[in-house]
């Protein structure tokens, strides 16, 4: 196929229209989805796998809302909690919001027939959770509402379930490559393409919802499926959206060993802990009072320095175990059988008999494309932090509401992708009572995209292979961005992502090969990951301060003065900054206070 747009016959390229795009089929797309379907919208998922294979599947150990079902409790104490787990980088407006809307939010999945664990009562069952407390930094509170500990797999089933029953449009198996714009930068849906035969769609949308998951596959080890490539987040990012905080990505502390995979952080909530290679309790050294329920990044740094002053476990004494076999094998099989079965699949270790070994792995992306509360995805004009962009929503961890700062609290991922999917489409729903017309786009907008589908097996000297580009950028973000930084490490990263980048352009898809359309995918996902990187590895090199996930040895405190403010990266402005909302909705904002546990 040719170069040229010129010789692009647009009488061959199919094209819908519905009134809303979701791209992404994880919690969020669904939650969205499943809204708009019931208002009797025309609503399209477009998802690059199977929609019940999207990464919310994989969540362990649940979902938080202030029930008080195990615990005293209230959405106010879970807003704290929230609030300083972030280390106060959050947007309290968003996070009152959400802590508010969790308890309803758990309500409806369970009428949707999500099959939450049960209290003898009948209550839904609820665990500690890190970062948890009563009373505004009070006694450890039991907030994360569980199913076992595959809660992520019972609402992603139910939720498809529902948008099968609502007749949600799908169209799986389908890669977004890219957005289409006016010229007035109004979003009007996107181009996709069929990944069994390569068709092209152009699906016009008079609102488009971005809900594609998070960029944990920047990193070598991860907790995080190989499908969560930062599509959504690189696609804004083509369109001139900058992404937001991109330097706060978030590494669970314990993932298996050297692999990766997830041991919830439910195992500590059961009563589990963790011991270095002398069996000491590590945790009481760091958080004397809530020990192993602190926050994940002050969990994650205190097994890093274990391991780096000599104390950890193996012969290698690379990592820390976790201990659950003293609950017993009836608590462990009633309340962690997914953890257990992934610990006798891959290590052959029964965690009721022998503890897992286990190191911190990346996990989650704080950052995102900005957004506010309503998921209008929000960006600076002129004067101004933050204008919507018109058409263009974004929800869950592709999203910065940002409700998470600088460290999410464990079980807040689900809650954020249902509460803010449910509010994107609530406004989207207004915005088209609004907009109730499609407009014209321009058939140049739509060729370059397409001429772009076709970029990868013509351009370049084709010297580079994206399986090596891949494997390098994961190496350099491991090594260079990874749970403790300095200048001289995230200097060394910028130049390597950045000489990564260029290399980029020398990619070239084998087109002889029967998985042509797969290879072609996983181009234009590391070309999303590259976007990541950029944005990832220029914010933490400029942010000169420790704070949530992103730690400084070079600057180990927090600096509230210089700092406590959003970073915006764009390819077209390089790094900018706005302010963080401390204004919550309704109630007094929680300043800035010295973090402890
Ligand atoms: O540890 C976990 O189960 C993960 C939960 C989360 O990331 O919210």
């Amino acid at each position: 196929m040719s170069n040229d747009t010129n010789s692009i016959d647009m009488s061959s390229i199919e094209r819908r229209q519905f009134d809303t795009l979701i791209i992404g089929a994880g919690g969020g797309g669904l939650r969205a989805s499943l809204q708009l379907a019931e208002a009797d919208l025309s609503v399209a998922v477009v998802s690059k796998v199977f929609p019940t294979r999207s990464h919310t599947v994989a969540a362990q150990g649940g979902m938080n809302a202030a029930l008080a079902n195990v615990s005293p409790d209230n959405w106010h104490w879970h807003m704290f909690d929230t609030v300083k787990g972030g280390d106060y980088l959050g947007d309290q407006d968003s996070i009152e919001y959400m802590c508010r809307a969790a308890p309803k939010a758990v309500y409806e999945l369970e009428h949707f027939g999500v099959p939450f664990s049960r209290l003898d009562n009948g209550k839904i069952y609820q665990r500690a959770f890190g970062g948890q407390s009563q009373n505004f930094g009070g006694d450890q509170a039991a907030r994360t509402c569980a199913a076992a500990d595959r809660t992520g797999h019972a609402i992603l089933h139910s939720l498809y379930q529902q948008n099968i029953r609502a007749k949600t449009h799908f169209f799986d198996e389908y890669f977004a490559v890219d957005l289409l714009k006016d010229d007035e930068g109004r979003v009007l849906g996107a181009v996709v393409f069929n990944i069994q035969d390569g068709q092209i769609t152009v699906i016009e949308a008079k609102t488009t919802l971005l809900a594609t998951g998070g960029a944990g596959q920047l990193f070598k080890t991860t907790t995080n499926a190989l499908i969560n490539t930062g599509d959504g987040m690189g696609m804004a990012m083509r369109a001139g959206i900058p992404l937001q905080d991109m330097e706060f990505f978030q590494f669970h502390p314990t993932g298996i060993a050297g692999r990766g995979m997830l041991i919830t952080e439910g195992a500590r909530g059961e009563g589990g802990y963790l011991v270095n290679g002398d069996g000491e309790r590590l945790m009481e050294r760091y958080a004397p009072k809530a020990k192993d329920l602190a926050s994940r990044d002050v969990v994650s740094r205190a097994i890093a320095i274990e391991v780096r002053e000599g104390r950890g476990c193996g012969p290698n004494k690379d990592h820390v175990m976790l201990k659950l076999d003293h609950l017993g094998e009836a608590v462990i099989q009633k309340r962690l059988p997914g953890i257990r079965q992934t610990c006798i699949t891959f290590l052959g270790i029964d965690p009721a008999e022998a503890p897992i070994p286990v190191f911190p792995t990346a996990h989650y992306t704080m950052g995102g494309i900005p957004t506010n509360r309503y998921g209008q995805v929000v960006v600076p004009v002129k004067d101004t932090p933050e204008e919507p962009v018109a058409g263009l929503y974004a929800a869950g961890e592709c999203a910065c509401v940002s409700v998470h700062g600088g460290n999410r609290l464990g079980g807040n991922s689900l809650l954020d992708i249902l509460v803010f999917g449910r509010a994107a489409a609530n406004h989207i729903i207004g915005y088209l009572k609004e907009n109730k017309y499609h407009r014209v786009i321009d058939d140049e907008v739509i060729k370059k995209v397409v001429e772009k589908v076709n970029r990868f097996d013509q351009q370049g000297s084709g010297d580079e292979t994206v399986a090596g580009l891949r494997k390098e950028l994961k190496q350099t973000m491991e090594e260079h961005c990874s749970v403790f930084r300095n200048k001289e490490i995230l200097k060394q990263g910028v130049d390597k992502v950045e000489q990564l980048a260029q290399r980029m352009k020398n990619v070239k898809v084998d087109d002889q090969s029967f998985t042509f359309n797969t290879a072609r995918v996983e181009a234009f996902e590391l070309e999303n990951l590259m976007a990541c990187a950029l944005a990832t590895i220029h914010s933490a090199y400029a942010r000169e301060e420790s704070r949530g996930a992103h730690s400084r040895t070079d600057f180990i405190e927090r600096d509230d003065k210089s700092w406590m403010r959003h970073s915006l990266y764009s390819f077209e402005n390089g790094l900018d900054y706005k302010p963080v909302r401390t204004r919550p909705l309704s109630v007094e904002s929680f300043p800035p206070k010295p973090r402890v546990y």
